[in-house]
């Protein structure tokens, strides 16, 4: 595997790849990570993965600097998975001056759920997004459903730019009891770990008692927030919203049948964690 840092190199090396599948990532690789190297297997060749801790999409009280780095350990598990590329520019390689240019999504898709915990998140991804993109020139790249709202924003942005890279959407990767692979897990103490997976039991009795013909979801919403706070939670949102745009449902919607699903994000102790489920 190649380890290049700077774009000019990185076009060189990839001159003339018209099936090329990216994985962006910012580092501290979990099994998660790794399905998405092999879905990217299958869509495309060669696997190019990024690694790059993107100062613009996090907030000022957020965890940029003590976000998990562990650069050695993720190379030797990109090796092991035939990653032809591994792109890990330095902030100056990628920044080399100030990033003025930005790409903010749309108010209604960019600026609820995590848009609206976190401020700037989604133009800081977009825009890294679309230099990764440039940079790479990617025919297909994948991306993970445990950030569903990120998938969703990507995706809009390549169609709307008309770009020439397909998303690939990614299931997210559980541990065996429920919790959805994340590296902001690690930030958990043992005992936040272990009621960690009620996060996905909520998502889960929600999305059943919606099956089942619930159709009051904001009450829905109202009684899993409860029950998260009672159990020393302090959630953000939980939130039954339409696949198609993530905007809430009307009671039309859900009579004919819209597809929905339901997105949470919440913090136990100091880590904040999000999930979300298809119903
Ligand atoms: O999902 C992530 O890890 C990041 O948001 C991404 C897509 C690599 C952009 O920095």
């Amino acid at each position: 595997m190649k380890i290049i840092s700077s774009i000019e190199e990185l076009r060189d090396q990839l001159r003339g790849q018209l099936r090329t599948a990216f994985v962006p990532t910012m580092g501290n690789l979990h099994e998660g990570h790794l399905s998405l190297m092999r879905l990217a297997k299958k869509h495309g060749d060669p696997i190019v993965a990024s690694i790059f801790v993107n100062r613009l999409q996090f907030g000022p009280n957020e965890d940029f600097d003590k976000y998990p780095r562990t650069f050695a350990a993720d190379v030797e598990k990109l090796e092991k998975e035939g990653v032809y590329v591994l792109f890990a520019p330095t902030e100056k390689d990628l920044y080399p001056e100030p990033q003025e240019f930005r790409v903010r999504p749309p108010d209604d898709l960019g600026n609820t759920l995590e848009g609206e915990f976190r401020p700037g998140f989604f133009t800081g991804v977009t825009t890294v997004v679309l230099k990764l993109f440039s940079c790479v020139q990617p025919r297909v790249a994948v991306f993970g459903k445990k950030d569903y709202q990120q998938l969703m924003i990507v995706r809009n942005m390549a169609k709307q730019f008309a770009l020439p890279t397909e998303i690939i959407a990614a299931e997210t990767w559980r541990a065996d009891d429920g919790l959805a692979l994340s590296s902001r897990n690690m930030y958990l103490s043992t005992e936040e770990r272990a009621e960690a997976p009620a996060l996905f039991k909520t998502l889960n009795q929600v999305a059943d008692e919606v099956r089942a013909g619930h159709l009051d979801i904001f009450e829905l919403e109202k009684q899993a927030m409860a029950q998260l706070r009672g159990r020393g939670w302090l959630p953000d949102y939980i939130s039954i919203r339409k696949r198609c745009d993530l905007q809430a449902p009307a009671a039309g919607d859900l009579a004919q049948g819209e597809k929905l699903v339901v997105l949470a994000a919440a913090k136990l102790g100091g880590t904040r964690l999000i999930d979300n489920l298809e119903i």
